[in-house]
């Protein structure tokens, strides 16, 4: 999967792209980060990438044509034919595990982050497919947003992660919170592991693993609680 970022401050994702898993998974082949600045592609001869918004107002909008010269730029380099553009905003859909699901079946990816004020509205219309936040609260631009996009699709896509890493018992899947894990050693500051995971039998555990995550989830979150007795 090639994911294609627009932004101002292409440093931020080298640093992250460089370490753990997702260093894994670029390493691997498995996953590609592209990242333009798109101030670079600024016709303005001093480069400037943002105007006071018209009608007023405070803060500044960003304009419409390096955002739309990236994005020729990036589809034409790539040859990409009708790519999916997710602009990371507080007004988008708010983001989950099955959106990172749905995303992670496509090819090229193209993730546009916003700054100041946000971006002239015709972006929107001409070029974005998908508007994402990724939660309740204002950052001061799409860049982390789009990290955690990056992060959460990339550990879907076979092979980033390794086996014993797998995602098949996590949070969210049907719905249910993960249960409580324990390792080494049995017991920690009086704190002793429960008995049923020394036990061997796996019958028992599985058993005791959905019983914790179905308590965890109703005390937690009642709204996920409620899906999964659907
Ligand atoms: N940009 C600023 N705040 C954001 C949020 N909560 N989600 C996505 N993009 C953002």
């Amino acid at each position: 999967m090639r994911f294609h970022i627009m932004t101002l401050f292409p440093d931020i994702f080298n640093s992250y792209m460089g370490e753990s898993i997702m260093k894994r998974g670029v390493e691997k082949g498995i996953i590609e980060v592209n990242v333009y600045n798109i101030r670079d592609f600024s016709n303005n001869k001093h480069k400037k990438v943002d105007d006071y918004p018209f009608g007023g107002g405070a803060g500044m909008v960003m304009t419409p044509q390096p955002i739309y010269d990236t994005y020729k730029h990036i589809i034409e380099t790539n040859n990409i034919e009708k790519p999916r553009v997710i602009y990371l905003t507080p007004k988008g859909k708010v983001y989950k595990q099955s959106i990172a699901q749905d995303i992670s079946k496509e090819e090229d990816i193209i993730l546009l982050c916003g700054h100041y004020e946000g971006i002239d509205e015709r972006i929107l219309e001409l070029i974005v497919t998908d508007e994402v936040s990724i939660g309740d609260y204002v950052l001061t631009g799409g860049e982390l947003p789009a990290l955690i996009l990056i992060d959460s699709i990339s550990r879907l896509i076979p092979g980033v992660l390794n086996q014993n890493e797998s995602f098949e018992e996590e949070s969210f899947k049907d719905n249910l919170l993960e249960y409580p894990q324990y390792t080494r050693p049995r017991e920690f500051m009086g704190l002793e592991v429960p008995e049923v995971l020394l036990s061997g039998n796996h019958k028992n555990i599985d058993e005791w693993r959905h019983n914790e995550s179905i308590k965890i989830t109703k005390e937690r979150r009642p709204d996920l609680y409620k899906k999964a007795c659907k």
